[in-house]
């Protein structure tokens, strides 16, 4: 019998992204030990515009040896376009390293739309693929608008967003993946009872530090791979200080890299039952999410929040999984 446990079946969502980077890494990492299928990776607009993360995938997959690998195209955000988060990532989403890498060999024109490869895999596979979304929640949003109830065909969802019981990143209540497209997050939270939240109270924990992107580099740092991580941190841990995100230590928030803590280490987390709402018309607290934690039975739930997180635990198997990556690379 198979162990579905260890071996899921993925669509990445992403939006890279430094820290998408990171956790899209070590996605591939654990497919190239066996341990995961990534059945394609769905870009979405977030961090940068649509076209340029498309890109950003079909780079990274190049570069880490999967071209083979399909790539969506992030479905288009209805309404007035807001602010991206450019000025955390470089103006490419990639620490402006994107010029440094071979081209993207996915064409942007001619891809299909992310919702639309959504369906196709869930309707193909029911039961079978988890979705692992770590940018704004439009693709899989999109989806469920277009095929009411296909999100219910996903094993299971797993998202990285909201900010329940410390500050929001891009407001002071409300967290980025939430925040860009409210409607769309609160489609998705509807969409079935069981949706696993990595809020920022867990990933505002997990530095990833200069030391471990050191150690993962070393056994080939002259590979291009290596050459870009390296650049990529550095870039990363300049925002980060600027942005007084780590206390001063040398490293980048690995939000997005907590959904895969989960998926394949879940003793490094705890998670609690809850209802999440998203704030869709505050006027100051837009985007915010909020749960409730008084003593009565979670009636109405709808998904697993995780709140803390073993970071030692988690950095030694993500630090181990990426290392398959660059020391069998040739790129
Ligand atoms: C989330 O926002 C994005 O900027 C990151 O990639 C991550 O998905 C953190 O709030
Ligand atoms: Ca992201």
């Amino acid at each position: 019998m198979t162990n579905q446990l260890t071996h899921p079946k993925i669509i990445l969502d992403t939006d890279p992204g430094g820290d998408d980077i990171y956790a899209f890494l070590w996605l591939l990492g654990l497919v190239k030990q066996g341990l995961a299928e990534l059945v394609a990776v769905t870009s979405a607009d977030g961090n940068v515009a649509a076209k340029r993360t498309f890109s950003s995938a079909s780079q990274i997959l190049n570069l880490a040896g999967f071209p083979q690998i399909k790539v969506g195209r992030g479905v288009p955000i209805k309404g007035e376009i807001i602010e991206d988060a450019g000025h955390i990532h470089g103006a490419d989403g990639m620490g402006n390293l994107s010029h440094t890498l071979p081209p993207a060999t996915h064409n942007f024109e001619e891809a299909r739309y992310s919702d639309e490869i959504i369906i196709d895999e869930l309707n193909a596979a029911p039961g079978e693929i988890t979705i692992v979304a770590i940018g704004p929640l439009t693709n899989l949003a999109a989806a469920e608008k277009k095929s009411p109830g296909i999100l219910k065909k996903a094993k299971e969802i797993v998202i990285m967003g909201g900010a329940f019981f410390c500050p929001g990143n891009v407001t002071p209540h409300a967290e980025f993946n939430i925040w860009f497209n409210v409607e769309a997050a609160q489609t998705v939270f509807d969409s079935r009872d069981d949706i696993v939240v990595m809020p920022l109270d867990v990933t505002r924990h997990l530095i990833f530090t200069r030391d471990m992107t050191q150690a993962v580099t070393q056994a080939n740092p002259e590979s291009k791979l290596s050459q870009f991580l390296t650049a990529l941190c550095e870039f990363m841990i300049g925002t980060a200080l600027g942005y007084r995100e780590t206390a001063g230590i040398p490293g980048l928030l690995v939000h997005d890299a907590a959904t895969l803590g989960y998926l394949f280490y879940p003793e490094t987390l705890m998670l609690k039952r809850a209802k999440v709402r998203v704030e869709t018309k505050g006027e100051w607290t837009l985007g915010q999410t909020s749960i409730d934690s008084r003593p009565a039975p979670k009636t109405g739930a709808n998904a697993w929040v995780a709140l803390q997180v073993d970071e030692d635990k988690f950095f030694t198997s993500f630090v181990e999984d990426l290392k398959h990556l660059f020391t069998t690379s040739d790129s």
